[in-house]
């Protein structure tokens, strides 16, 4: 079905007839539901200084939710802004990007992960958000630096096999990536990490799994401007990776369609089939970036992502 109705690159509306708002997300499929959560980027882009990327205030991240994945109803901002306190993590001046949101069967929250900076992405931590409910209120409960260790570029995945959470995020300068195991509760992380990809700058990791084996889909580091995606595969979240290519078919660009990985869906119906969703970034108008969501098909054995 999705392949008539979804078009890549089109503005995606929600049942109010609202462009969706929810870039650098992610989607957390639950009792019969999808949950899409994203960066809310429904304001102007404010001029930055030279030397940082362009930007706009931090607005919240927003949810919306489908028994379909395509007709999608506004839940709200889950978590929202500070303007109140220029000190906080999420006042507007700041950065928050890449919400992910996981559910914790141990304790039955709902915990929201994302990356939190300073305008000029120096900060560079991860935030968490806890709420009772997949549609928030999710409460903030601060930021850090996972084992000491810069994260941007982030995403946290649980493994279906076993159920244990990970978070993976671009590290050192965004030169390597790390990996590293969340604890029981999914609040904090085990004070240990695997690096991956050693200086070679990927970013928007996306996982999942098929066939017993562990797959990744990154980006190249540069900004919002789209770069070609790269695949790899491990026998375990937390590697060792090897990289494989990249994916996509028939991408004479080498831009990913002109977009940038943030998530991996499986269709739970069709095995071998996910969805790929990714960013058209629009660096000069963010509020207008754009949804490429496309079949990502592993019946060759490896991931495969056309142009429909
Ligand atoms: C990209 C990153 C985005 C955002 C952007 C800022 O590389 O994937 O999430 O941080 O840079 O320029």
């Amino acid at each position: 079905m999705i392949r008539e109705i979804f078009i890549p690159g089109t503005v995606v509306n929600d049942t109010e007839g609202s462009p969706v708002q929810a870039h650098g997300g992610g989607i957390l499929a639950i009792g019969g539901m999808y949950y899409w959560y994203g960066e809310n980027k429904d304001g102007a882009n404010v001029s930055a200084p030279s030397g940082q990327m362009d930007r706009l205030d931090v607005i919240g991240v927003s949810c919306y939710s489908s028994r379909d994945l395509i007709t999608w109803k506004n839940e709200g901002i889950v978590l929202s802004s500070r303007p109140d306190d220029p000190a906080h993590d999420l006042h507007p001046s700041q950065v928050l990007e890449r919400p992910k949101v996981v559910f914790c069967p141990a304790t039955e929250k709902y915990v929201l992960w994302a990356h939190v900076d300073s305008p000029d992405y120096t900060k560079a931590r991860v935030g968490v958000a806890i709420s009772d409910s997949p549609t928030g209120p999710f409460e903030y409960l601060g930021s850090f630096r996972p084992n000491d260790e810069e994260s941007r570029d982030m995403t946290v995945y649980v493994d279906p096999a076993d159920g244990a959470g990970y978070l993976v995020y671009s590290s050192e300068g965004n030169a390597t990536t790390h990996i590293t195991r969340l604890a029981p509760d999914f609040l904090s992380v085990e004070a240990k990490f695997k690096r991956a990809f050693e200086r070679e700058f990927r970013e928007a990791p996306a996982l999942f799994t098929w066939s017993g084996k562990y797959y990744m889909v990154t980006s190249g580091c540069t900004g919002w401007d789209p770069n070609p995606a790269r695949w790899h595969v491990a026998d375990a979240p937390m590697g060792e990776w090897v990289t494989g290519g990249d994916p996509c078919i028939g991408d004479a660009k080498g831009t990913t369609f002109d977009a940038q990985s943030t998530f991996v869906l499986p269709l739970l119906s069709e095995p071998d089939q996910f969805i790929f969703l990714a960013d058209r970034w629009h660096r000069y108008n963010l509020r207008d970036s754009r949804y490429v969501w496309l079949l990502l098909d592993m019946s060759s054995g490896e991931p495969r992502i056309g142009w429909r």
